[in-house]
C-alpha cells in the first residue's frame, strides 16, 4: 500500500466522510446488497456501522475516505466483518491493510473469531480473505461464509498483550450501540436469515 494512505480508527464524527465515500461507491449493492442502493438506506446503514465494535478507514492525502472496514458483533467474542474500497483505489493493498488493522483492534477489543459472508464469485473478496488466513466455513445458495480465529499469527507478532486492556467502546451485548439487535441476529446461511451486517443471503448477488 502507498505510504501516503493512512489507516485510522473512525466513529460517528466521521459519518459525513463515510457518506461521501459511499455515495460515490461503484457498484452499489454488489456485495450481497451492500452498500445499499438508495441514499436513505445507505445513510442509515452507515450510521449503524459506525455504532459497531470496530471501524477503520483509509484516508487519502487529501483527507478523503477511500476505504472502510468494520466489525459488527453478533455475540460475545464474535463479529462479522465487511470491507469496502473505492473503485479507483482498489488493488493497491488498501483492503488488506484495513482488514489487518480491523482484526488487530478486534482482538484488542476481546474478539476471538471474525467471520464474513460473500458471494462465491466475488474473487476480490475471496482472494483478500483467504490470503489473510480466513477459512471456508460453509457455502450455500451462491454465498460463502468464512472465518478466522484471533489473534491471527501476523497480528499477534505485532500486538502487545496490554493493548487488550484498551477501551474501544466495548463489545458484544454489554455496551449500548454495539449490540446486534434481535431483528438481525446471526443465523446460518441455510436459514436464509439476515447477517449481522444486514445482508440477506436471499438477495440476488450482482457482482461487478
Ligand atoms: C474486496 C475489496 C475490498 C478488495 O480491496 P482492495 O483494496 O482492492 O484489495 P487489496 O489491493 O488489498 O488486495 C488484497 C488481495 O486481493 C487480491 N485482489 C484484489 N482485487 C482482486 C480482484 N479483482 N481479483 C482477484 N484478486 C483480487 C489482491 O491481489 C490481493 O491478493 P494478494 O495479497 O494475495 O496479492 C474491493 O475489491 C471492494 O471494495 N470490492 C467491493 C465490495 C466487496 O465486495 N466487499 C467485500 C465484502 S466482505
Amino acid at each position: 500500500m502507498k505510504a501516503d494512505i493512512q489507516i485510522q480508527a473512525i466513529g460517528p464524527p466521521q459519518r459525513d466522510l463515510l457518506i461521501t465515500m459511499y455515495d460515490r461507491f461503484d457498484p452499489l449493492g454488489a456485495a450481497l446488497g451492500l452498500p445499499p442502493r438508495t441514499a436513505e438506506a445507505r445513510h442509515n446503514w452507515i450510521g449503524s456501522a459506525l455504532g459497531q465494535i470496530v471501524n477503520v478507514a483509509a484516508f487519502s492525502p487529501a483527507g478523503e475516505v477511500v476505504g472502510h472496514c468494520f466489525l459488527a458483533a453478533d455475540k460475545p467474542g464474535s463479529a462479522e466483518m465487511a470491507v469496502f474500497v473505492r473503485q479507483e483505489s482498489r488493488r493497491r493493498g488498501i483492503g488488506a491493510a484495513l482488514l489487518k488493522k480491523a482484526l488487530e483492534w478486534g482482538w484488542a477489543a476481546g474478539l476471538g473469531r471474525v467471520w464474513a459472508v460473500t458471494a462465491y464469485d466475488n474473487g476480490a473478496a475471496l482472494r483478500l480473505l483467504m490470503s489473510r488466513g480466513f477459512r471456508l466455513v460453509q457455502s450455500a445458495s451462491a454465498v460463502v461464509e468464512l472465518d478466522i480465529d484471533l489473534p491471527v499469527p501476523w497480528a499477534a507478532r505485532e500486538m502487545l498483550q496490554p493493548l487488550r486492556d484498551l477501551s474501544f467502546g466495548g463489545h458484544g451485548e454489554d455496551v449500548p450501540g454495539c449490540t446486534i439487535g434481535p431483528d438481525s441476529p446471526r443465523r446460518t446461511l441455510s436459514s436464509a436469515g439476515k447477517t449481522a451486517l444486514g445482508i440477506s443471503p436471499d438477495e440476488q448477488p450482482r457482482w461487478g
